[in-house]
């Protein structure tokens, strides 16, 4: 990263003896940072205000006509009755400056500042080629104390993906898993120390269910070519036989009804009914599992097996989302004994209560829409709540996080609510507190060519092939891509990513596959177009000049002198203060609209800053602008979790 000396060299070359710094900012990261400290400074000298006042009403416009930054005079809090007329007198007190030119008084109160293009240049490429990978990202911000480099990091749980095995992996496993991958890259990319847990439906009877199935119908050799697949091929089928037996059993009582009415003999039809019901699917399922409760190594060995092979069929997948877990945990993982602490506590603090032989917890008294939560069945067994509730527990144990994130789908907001509630109710607000439950919307419509979507890689892979057939409409470029099945795999992806962040995450989406792979509109294949031309820039300039330096921090800026050079710069400016805003915002969309704008503005630049063709010195200033450029579409996309590509 870009250090302060050399920064301060910079400004001193502009005619600034000090580095412009409040407290709190990075001016050495943020070039916007570094002029809204400037601006500060300035003003409270100039005014008498207090910095600590002006710092923070310093904003972003919403038109570059209103300036780079804007400040509203009434937030100054000063005492008079004529606003209009301290916003002049500050607009007009305002001294010279290197950095910023003569403010404007907007609407009367008020006042923006425009940033002097020949320094913002200056100052901004430089510290984005200097920083590279990290320009727009602070891992100070996840420190204890921002300000103490030894205060150790805040730590982040993030529950994210969580698919079921042995189940289809639907349209909510893929959100999550997306928007879960992304929000962990920000708070690392922010300086958290982040964990990834994989919560995995593992465990209840249906294991049981599927075990027997493999008996029956299962395949070793295809349990190892595809285990996800596979299991669920198991689990459909075995629940279908389970399903005709309890469907012969219903009939069958259904006529042992009718024929003891007119008093004819059921004792056979009895004894086919008590079969079913003794050694049927279901009640063999039943056994199985309550031998994998008790802990018979071959019940439980079988089980661990298909756990362990869906896992590792599940690692490789996630790889090709640029996702990696730190923990494979599960419903099966959560003791026992921390489910029995929960319910001794939820007992003792008199929050669960009896009913009909159940626990509940009655939650209507904090609030009608959280209702009442069942944490034991009748018949003792747990539920997925029982479940979460001892997990949390244990996870606060084994993780002292000072933050968890659960990224589910919002089916699931009364499930959070009420594991929230619970855990306040018991006295434990400090966990309660610490806990979000992020949302997203459902994606209607996700089918593949050959049907409806079950599994993330047919998603994946179907994309990737639609990429392929766009891709080969263009001969030409499709002869120079070197490995086009696996562009086309990456562009699929980052089709199917981008068109699953565009919006606010809590906003349904049609999967529409031809809008997402079009190279047009805002989609996942323009933003990677977007940074492939960018390195194709730099690949066609270094053929046709040889001396081109490596470092092109140092080269003369003042050729960029254009309207189209300065808007972009003001733009790449403004990324790191764009990554902060999506600390806050927690939402992919926020990163996804910036690099859009950027890239649009990249798109209408290029006729009006040509390298190829130009002068020496207005090529090399050109291609700093495009390489900085490129450095932060390429640090958006990353955090996104997209693979950028350099040809397509
Ligand atoms: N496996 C669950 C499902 O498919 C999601 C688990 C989410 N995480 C949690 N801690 N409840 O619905």
């Amino acid at each position: 990263a870009a250090s302060v000396d050399e920064l301060s060299a910079i400004l001193k070359s502009m005619g600034l003896d000090t580095v412009p710094q409040q407290p709190n900012t990075y001016p050495a990261l943020n070039p916007f940072d570094l002029f809204r400290s400037h601006i500060t400074e300035l003003l409270s000298k100039s005014s008498g205000i207090d910095a600590k006042i002006i710092y923070p009403t310093l904003a972003w416009t919403a038109k570059p006509e209103n300036g780079d930054l804007q400040l509203a005079v009434p937030a100054l809090r000063q005492k008079t009755k004529d606003m209009p007329g301290l916003a002049k007198q500050i607009a007009e007190s305002f001294p010279e400056s290197p950095l910023i030119k003569t403010p404007l008084t907007v609407n009367g109160t008020w006042i923006g500042f425009f940033f002097k293009p020949e320094p913002l240049i200056k100052l901004v490429i430089p510290t984005i080629l200097k920083a590279g990978p990290s320009y727009g990202f602070n891992p100070s911000l996840g420190l204890r104390d921002p300000a103490n480099p030894d205060s150790g990091r805040k730590k982040m749980l993030i529950d994210f993906s969580s698919p079921n095995i042995a189940k289809p992996f639907h349209a909510g496993h893929l959100r999550s898993t997306i928007i879960g991958g992304f929000l962990a890259n920000l708070y690392s990319a922010a300086g958290w120390d982040v964990v990834r847990l994989n919560y995995l439906g593992d465990w209840g009877k249906q294991y049981g269910v599927l075990a027997l199935g493999f008996d029956k119908f299962g395949s070793e050799e295809e349990l190892l070519n595809n285990p996800v697949g596979h299991l669920y091929d198991v689990y459909v089928k075995i629940s279908k036989t389970a399903a005709e037996e309890a469907d012969i059993a219903k009939a069958k009582k259904q006529e042992i009804a009718a024929l003891k009415e007119t008093g004819e003999d059921t004792s056979s039809l009895e004894a086919e009914v008590k079969k079913i019901e003794e050694e049927g699917v279901d009640e063999q399922a039943r056994k199985y599992f309550k031998r994998m409760v008790d802990g018979e190594p071959v019940a439980l060995g079988i089980w661990k097996r298909f756990r362990e092979l869906s896992i590792e069929k599940y690692k490789k997948t996630y790889a090709r989302l640029n996702i990696e877990y730190d923990v494979y945990w599960g419903e099966s993982q959560v003791k026992d004994e921390s489910m029995e602490e929960a319910a001794r506590i939820m007992q003792e603090k008199e929050v669960s209560e009896d009913s009909d032989g159940a626990v509940i917890v009655d939650l209507t008294k904090y609030s009608k829409k959280l209702g009442k939560a069942i944490v034991k069945k009748k018949d003792g067994t747990s539920l997925y709540l029982t479940r979460d509730i001892g997990g949390l527990f244990e996870r606060y144990e084994t993780y002292g996080f000072d933050k968890q994130i659960y990224v589910v789908a919002s089916q699931q907001d009364l499930h959070f609510a009420q594991l929230f509630k619970i855990m306040e109710a018991i006295g434990r607000k400090d966990i309660a507190e610490k806990c979000q439950h992020i949302n997203f919307g459902m994606v209607l419509g996700m089918s593949t060519r050959k049907g409806t979507a079950k599994f993330l890689d047919d998603i994946l892979r179907d994309v990737g092939d639609k990429m392929h057939e766009v891709m080969k409409t263009n001969a030409t470029k499709y002869e120079q891509v070197e490995d086009p099945e696996k562009t086309a795999d990456t562009l699929g992806i980052s089709a199917v990513m981008v068109q699953d962040m565009k919006g606010k995450r809590i906003n349904n989406y049609h999967f529409d596959m031809d809008r997402m792979t079009s190279f047009e509109g805002d989609t996942g294949p323009y933003l990677q177009y977007a940074h492939a031309r960018l390195c194709s820039i730099n690949r066609k300039a270094a053929a046709v000049v040889s001396d081109i330096p490596s470092d092109l921090s140092t080269v003369d800026l003042s050729p960029l002198v254009e309207p189209h050079a300065i808007d972009l710069v003001r733009q790449l400016a403004s990324w790191p203060d764009t990554f902060i805003n999506t600390l806050k915002t927690q939402e992919p969309t926020t990163v996804l609209t910036y690099l859009f704008k950027m890239a649009h503005a990249l798109s209408s630049s290029y006729d009006h800053l040509q390298v190829v063709g130009s002068e020496r010195n207005v090529m090399l200033a050109r291609l700093a602008l495009y390489t900085a450029a490129r450095q932060v579409l390429n640090n958006g996309m990353r955090l996104l979790g997209l693979s950028p590509v350099e040809r397509m």
